[in-house]
């Protein structure tokens, strides 16, 4: 057992050690676009029935704020008129671009490249006159797949178990999407989406009244089982792997199971799964190193923790946009302008909502101890010093963190209340750039940021906190494309960046922190050659 987790620990490292981009050379991928083995961008369950979601038909009125706060939020009835319009603000599609002939869909939420490794996976009551099931979500047609049904009694127990109503929405990722593009450092991908997507299901929950609880005592094995995937034939390279299972539910404050009750379980392995997974590409390359990290994170059955945070009200800002506006508008900028500045306040806002608070979406979820922090590029807000800053998350670490980096560091604390803290002033405009694989957008925004794990302390303890330490990234992205819209700026995610030099800017030359994920922000420059359709206007011409 015990040399079976140091197998894990190491193969885990190794992988980390192996993706990192470095200027001299690049993480093993193909290199090139084969587009003949490009996969299809959704999965369906071919051979299910199929029920079309309704779309929200008036607008929301629900302000920016709201997306974070519980305490205004109005509990909405679980009935699929609300299921769609849950998923339609967090999985669903957000429009289509198209460039002569080519045309391609944007999602609520990201994805690097555009891929969209991650699926959704919904375990539903009756409501009303719909019967319940195991369902996967198609974007495409904004519709539930049934893969199974659920006799009532499961559904007495469970809500017996967590004492009230709801139900459970599971997330996986097909790696395959991401290593077709990216090869190896795919792996690494695939868990900042499923961030991404985390944030995303938790604040359009918060919309509807709704909490987003991850289930964190499961192992993967498990929701193998619930999901039924140990049922469905896999062409090879397309499976999907089990993430993460999460209840949804309206039961604000008090503490809800962390768990699946364990009868249900045993239910779970003897029903009949329906439907075969559509085949994605017509060929595939073998990327066996993600076989093996996949193997050696997965996560087994745990103890339940809780997590505290602060419950303090966020830096109060007048916003022009909707919750709703601001969840459609998202979009990465392909290109920033080199001028735009924001303000120290907008600046200072956007970090804060960074920070978990207690009954605030998206991180009181309950997913993971905070371990990321910001290294942050300040290239040009209004009334601070272009410079290196860091933002400390969690301020437990601000020693260790202040020790195992540069001793040239100034580390001046520069708000009464934020863990904000001035390290150098300085033009860091190329280097940001420079770091982030060359691309201009980290140089040209307002300001960037390498998101910088506590790293080997995690591993060591479970190699699943390797995914967890990215999905925690990705939640922290998403917050930022937020942000950035509401501010009427935008973002975009970097997962291309070079890994060791930018752990030299921290001046830290150990395991001890890596950085993971980079961000951008700044002003967009519209690529004016694309068109812009709306999300749904394909369903409409074939009905
Ligand atoms: C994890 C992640 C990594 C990304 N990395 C990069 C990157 O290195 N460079 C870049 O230009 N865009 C990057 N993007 C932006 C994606 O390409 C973009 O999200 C995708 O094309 C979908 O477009 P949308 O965000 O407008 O919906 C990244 C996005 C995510 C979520």
């Amino acid at each position: 057992m015990e040399n079976h987790l140091e197998k894990n620990i190491e193969q885990t490292l190794a992988y980390h050690e192996r993706t990192k981009h470095h200027y001299y050379r690049y993480a093993h991928a193909p290199g090139y676009m084969d587009w003949d083995t490009q996969p299809h961008p959704f999965r369906f369950y071919e051979g299910t029935s199929s029920t079309q979601l309704p779309f929200l038909k008036d607008k929301q009125p629900a302000k920016y704020i709201e997306l974070y706060e519980r305490s205004r939020n109005h509990i909405n009835e679980f009935s699929l008129k609300h299921i769609g319009a849950f998923l339609e603000l967090s999985m669903g599609l957000s429009a289509w671009k198209s460039i002569s002939e080519t045309k391609w869909a944007l999602r609520i939420n990201p994805s690097s490249g555009n891929l969209h490794p991650t699926e959704a996976h919904l375990i539903l009551p009756d409501m009303n006159e719909n019967a319940g099931g195991v369902f996967h979500y198609d974007p495409f047609h904004h519709a539930l797949e049934r893969r199974a049904e659920l006799s009532k009694i499961v559904w007495t127990e469970m809500e017996g178990y967590y004492k009230t109503k709801g139900f459970f929405i599971a997330l996986s990722s097909i790696y395959w999407r991401e290593a077709w593009k990216y090869g190896e450092r795919a792996f690494r991908y695939c868990h900042h989406d499923v961030g991404h997507a985390l944030a995303a299901l938790s604040f359009s929950a918060n919309l509807r009244g709704w909490k987003v609880t991850y289930l964190n005592t499961l192992s993967d094995k498990e929701l193998r089982t619930i999901l039924g995937f140990n049922q469905v034939s896999w062409i090879e390279h397309e499976e999907e792997h089990p993430d993460l299972l999460c209840f949804v539910h309206s039961h604000k404050n008090s503490k809800i199971p962390l768990s699946f009750p364990s009868e249900t379980l045993s239910y779970f392995s003897d029903i009949k799964f329906q439907g075969t997974p559509n085949q994605l590409s017509k060929d595939h390359l073998d990327w066996d190193t993600i076989g093996d990290v996949s193997q050696a994170t997965l996560k087994s059955k745990t103890e339940a923790k809780t997590f505290e945070w602060d419950a303090n009200p966020y830096f109060p800002q007048e916003f022009q946009f909707s919750a709703e506006q601001v969840i459609r508008q998202r979009r990465s900028a392909v290109a920033f302008d080199g001028k735009t500045t924001i303000s120290k306040s907008q600046f200072l806002a956007m970090l804060d909502k960074t920070l978990p608070r207690q009954q605030s979406a998206p991180f009181d979820l309950g997913l993971f101890d905070i371990s990321i922090h910001l290294l942050l590029f300040v290239h040009r807000v209004e009334g601070m010093e272009p410079g290196l800053y860091f933002l400390v998350r969690n301020p437990n670490e601000y020693n260790l963190l202040k020790e195992k980096s540069s001793s040239e560091f100034q580390w001046k604390k520069i708000h009464e209340y934020l863990p904000l803290y001035l390290l150098k002033t300085g033009d860091f405009r190329q280097i940001a750039a420079s770091v982030s694989c060359g691309q201009e957008i980290a140089g040209d925004s307002s300001f960037s940021l390498g998101m910088i794990a506590r790293f080997d302390k995690e591993i060591k303890k479970a190699p699943h906190n390797y995914r967890t330490l990215f999905w925690e990234t990705g939640m922290i992205g998403q917050v930022l494309y937020l942000e950035a819209e509401a501010h009427d700026v935008r973002g975009t995610g970097i997962g291309c960046f070079f890994d060791d030099p930018v752990h030299e800017i921290l001046g830290v030359n150990d395991n001890s922190y890596q950085s993971l994920y980079h961000f951008t922000i700044g002003g967009a420059v519209e690529d004016i050659r694309l068109m812009t359709h709306p999300p749904y206007h394909h369903l409409e011409s074939t009905s």
